[in-house]
């Protein structure tokens, strides 16, 4: 039931640091992924599955909110190929990309895995930061990065219905 893995997910920021998350896993986080809508159906994206760890090491130094990291023994960067829109579809990157993201987020949590999506675009400074690191060219756009890993923390919903943000026109 997708409720289900709504209410459950959260943001996991302490991993079991042993484990490891299969390629199998991975591969299924990236289906899901790319069964993303996306605009005229571009696919805008573009997905670096990052293993090794002096790489992760080196992402919380250039992002520092991604301590998280520290535990969790892979990480998702997902892009957006600017040159894959034009037209109409132009602009929409990083609405497909946030799509693609919350798939990958609810496939993990379905799986049993703990998330953490940790925001790039639109800083320059940290767009900048990961094109260098991953040697991205200049239509490549590092949208966000998401740890990934087995949750090693219970975490209550952060998440809850407000009534006031709705307006029912009928
Ligand atoms: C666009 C975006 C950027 C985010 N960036 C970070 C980040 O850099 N580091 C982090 O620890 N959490 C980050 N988060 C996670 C939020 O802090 C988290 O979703 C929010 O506090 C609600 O908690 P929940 O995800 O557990 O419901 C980001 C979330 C979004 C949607």
């Amino acid at each position: 039931m997708i409720i289900k893995a709504i209410k459950d997910r959260k943001s996991v920021r302490t991993y079991v640091p042993e484990t490891i998350v299969s390629d199998e896993q991975l591969k299924e986080l990236l289906e899901a992924a790319m069964l993303a809508p996306s605009a005229c159906n571009s696919r805008p994206w573009e997905f670096i599955v990052i293993q090794k760890r002096d790489k992760l090491d080196k992402i919380m130094t250039i992002h520092s909110h991604t301590q998280m990291l520290k535990t969790a023994n892979c990480a998702i960067l997902v892009c957006a190929d600017l040159n894959l829109q034009s037209g109409i579809s132009e602009g929409f990157f990083p609405q497909d990309c946030g799509a693609v993201t919350q798939n990958i987020l609810l496939q993990a949590t379905e799986l049993g895995l703990g998330t953490c999506w940790c925001g790039i675009y639109p800083k320059e400074d940290k767009v900048k930061a990961f094109r260098s690191l991953f040697e991205l060219p200049g239509n490549i756009v590092p949208f966000c990065v998401i740890a990934v890993g087995v949750p090693a923390e219970e975490i209550g919903s952060r998440g809850f219905y407000e009534a006031g943000k709705v307006k029912w026109v009928k």
